[in-house]
């Protein structure tokens, strides 16, 4: 499994020689804009995790170009297939076998409505296994006791983690999210896109580190494989 990090919450997931793509939200993020073209992502599934411009804004884009199949929660599957493009509605605590792995739709604290005010049903995040590998993208969330289900009935390999503050999680929450999911390899994203979610790199490092933790900042369009 390899996961390449576009910038806020936009991940490139190739796994099993399928390309799943998280959240797009690209060509009005200051920090990707320029380094990223949306022309050239190659992707047969987007992934939204919740409705908010900053996770949506290239998927109808990048959808239609790709003939790619959106998988969100229900309300955002059917805003996309209003427009034409293949979804797949799943809602919370429910799995589904891909072509490329198994994914989970789990629960999220945050809210979830279109730029346009169109209702985005509740926002999720993702726990996805494939190549023997599980990942959970925690989306837009608040630290929340539901994650300690998480590790019940699955092993995480990588947590993706909000740490920006404000928002979402910041970094003293997201230390006791890994606890609660079991899991101390943590990507770190959601941080440094607008003034209210900007964090010290170094602190952040040091943080996770005194807790015998591992936080990895990727650059935009750096790689990790598992
Ligand atoms: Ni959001
Ligand atoms: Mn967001």
């Amino acid at each position: 499994m390899k996961i390449t990090f576009y910038g806020h919450n936009t991940l490139l997931i190739e796994v099993n020689h399928i390309n799943v793509l998280i959240d797009p939200f690209i060509s009005g993020n200051p920090l990707s804009k320029d380094k990223v073209d949306i022309n050239t992502i190659k992707t047969d599934y987007i992934l939204l995790t919740h409705a908010h411009q900053d996770h949506i804004l290239d998927a109808e884009a990048i959808a239609k170009k790709n003939d790619a199949t959106i998988v969100s929660n229900y309300e955002i599957a059917m805003y996309y297939q209003n427009l034409g493009i293949e979804v797949h509605p799943m809602n919370h605590g429910g799995n589904c076998s891909f072509n490329f792995g198994k994914v989970k739709y789990v629960n999220a604290i945050h809210t979830s409505s279109f730029p346009d005010g169109t209702y985005g049903g509740q926002p999720g995040g993702f726990v996805i296994e494939g190549e023997h590998k599980t990942i959970y993208i925690a989306g837009d969330t608040a630290l929340t006791m539901d994650m300690k289900l998480i590790p019940m009935n699955t092993k995480l390999d990588l947590a993706i983690l909000p740490i920006g503050d404000n928002f979402t999680m910041g970094i003293d929450d997201a230390i006791i999210a890994s606890d609660f999911i079991a899991c101390d390899k943590v990507l770190g994203v959601h941080y440094d896109t607008f003034g209210y979610i900007e964090i010290d790199h170094d602190e952040a490092k040091r943080k996770f580190f005194e807790k015998d933790k591992d936080l990895m900042l990727l650059g935009i369009g750096e790689s990790i494989e598992l």
